[in-house]
């Protein structure tokens, strides 16, 4: 049968229907998810006038603790927005906000994140309406799991300014063990200089998980797709993991994607950190890997984005064993849903060669418009293929979706 000629499946149905599990993160969001309501966004380019508005509303809040508080507004958010995405990119840690129930309560974040073994230290803030309820203390606890069993640190610390009760209780209550007090070390909200306090955890003082906690949550900012498919974005450590699953499938995948023929870990390495990230910390795509069932088994995700007009192609690659589960049209909707319903997209396509009748298949239970066929302008193995362009438009979407 022609791939064409597959039913359409309709976008309310079966993978398409409501998640069973509610998300504890905003939709369409890219965050780890702490369980029990709790969640961490990574705040993506577009999220910076929704922080500039809460920064003013808890300016009185903040401005006695933090400098960069003082002074609320666009660029203050962009900055922080920046400098985290940054920090993801170059592996250095993130700024995320901290979500309950979909809505944002505050503030974690990441500095001097290092390897395996290393350590890193955490900031957090609570909305004053949100303090006093343990927030910042049970995230921190489920974070001590994705820190020491996902990412395979050997400490976590935090820095306390002197009579920052609040902040100095979160650490004594999760066991922190002082550490040192740096004199003289640190600027504060009013400008002057003062001491700086450390506490920290080591992996072998951690307890552990707890008895009755579940399943280690995915230790990376995803886009949940439903219970058992995640699109997580990708970080330089995913480089041997991503070249290992390329190199199991070169066979499977060299007819429509070239770059797999050769593609050894130093070009993996090169794509990640050279084009991936980087295009991430700029707001011009997004590169996913797709997690099924707790196994990476592909990568997809939203490329070439610009804002005049707002558009972005979206693309995706299965391992051959990953194939007929609808893996790839599920997760091709779900960036669809982020383009369109997120990120506010005019047109988002799909191209795909015209003889990769699998992959036609993906636009086609989308129901994505069919617009022609470019003529001798993909690189496939053998030279150059035409190529077919499906698309939609911001109303055909909302038309589809309801
Ligand atoms: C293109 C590619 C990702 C398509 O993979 P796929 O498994 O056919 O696509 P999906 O994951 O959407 O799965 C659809 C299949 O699962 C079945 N399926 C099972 N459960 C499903 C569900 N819940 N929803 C939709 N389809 C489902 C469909 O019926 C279909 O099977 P069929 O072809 O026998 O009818 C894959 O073939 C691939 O990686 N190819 C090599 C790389 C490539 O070409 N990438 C695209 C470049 S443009």
């Amino acid at each position: 049968m022609s791939a064409l000629a597959s039913a359409p499946a309709s976008l309310s149905d079966g993978p398409f229907a409501p998640l069973p599990t509610p998300d504890p993160a905003p939709a369409h969001a890219f965050a780890l998810r702490l369980g029990d309501g709790l969640a961490l966004r990574l705040r993506e380019r577009h999220h910076v006038d929704a922080l500039a508005d809460l920064l003013a509303a808890e300016h009185e809040h903040l401005a006695p603790s933090f400098g960069w508080a003082q002074r609320p507004g666009r660029a203050e958010a962009e900055r922080q927005v920046g400098q985290g995405l940054e920090r993801f990119a170059n592996g250095g840690g993130w700024h995320a906000d901290l979500c309950e129930d979909g809505r944002v309560v505050g503030a974690m974040w990441l500095h001097d994140l290092q390897r395996r073994g290393g350590s890193t230290e955490v900031g957090y803030w609570v909305r004053r309406d949100a303090e006093g309820r343990g927030l910042v203390t049970r995230a921190m606890r489920v974070l001590h799991r994705h820190f020491f069993e996902g990412r395979g640190l050997g400490r976590v610390c935090v820095a306390v300014e002197p009579g920052h009760a609040r902040s100095e209780a979160v650490a004594r209550r999760l066991g922190y063990t002082p550490e040192a007090v740096l004199r003289g070390s640190h600027v504060n909200a009013s400008g002057r200089t003062v001491d700086l306090a450390f506490y920290g955890l080591l992996r072998e003082d951690w307890d552990g998980p707890g008895a009755d906690a579940g399943p280690l949550p995915l230790p990376r900012f995803a886009l949940r797709v439903d219970d058992d498919l995640q699109l997580g974005l990708l970080e330089r450590e995913d480089a041997e993991a991503l070249h290992a699953l390329v190199d199991r499938n070169r066979a499977h995948l060299r007819p429509w994607m070239p770059w797999a023929g050769e593609q050894d870990l130093a070009a993996t390495r090169a794509f990640l950190e050279g084009r991936a990230l980087p295009a991430l910390a700029r707001g011009e795509g997004v590169d996913g890997g797709i997690w099924w069932r707790g196994r990476l088994v592909g990568a997809a995700g939203l490329h070439s984005w610009s804002e005049r007009p707002r558009r972005g192609s979206v693309g995706y690659w299965l391992s051959a064993d990953a194939q007929r589960h609808g893996i790839a049209t599920r997760v091709t909707r779900a960036l669809l849903a982020k383009a369109f319903d997120d990120l506010g997209a005019e047109r988002v396509d799909l191209r795909a060669a015209v003889g990769n009748a699998p992959s036609r298949a993906v636009a086609d239970r989308l129901e994505m418009r069919f617009e022609g066929v470019l003529r001798r302008e993909l690189p496939v193995q053998e030279g150059y293929a035409d190529m077919a362009v499906y698309a939609l438009s911001a109303a055909e979407w909302r038309a589809r979706v309801g």
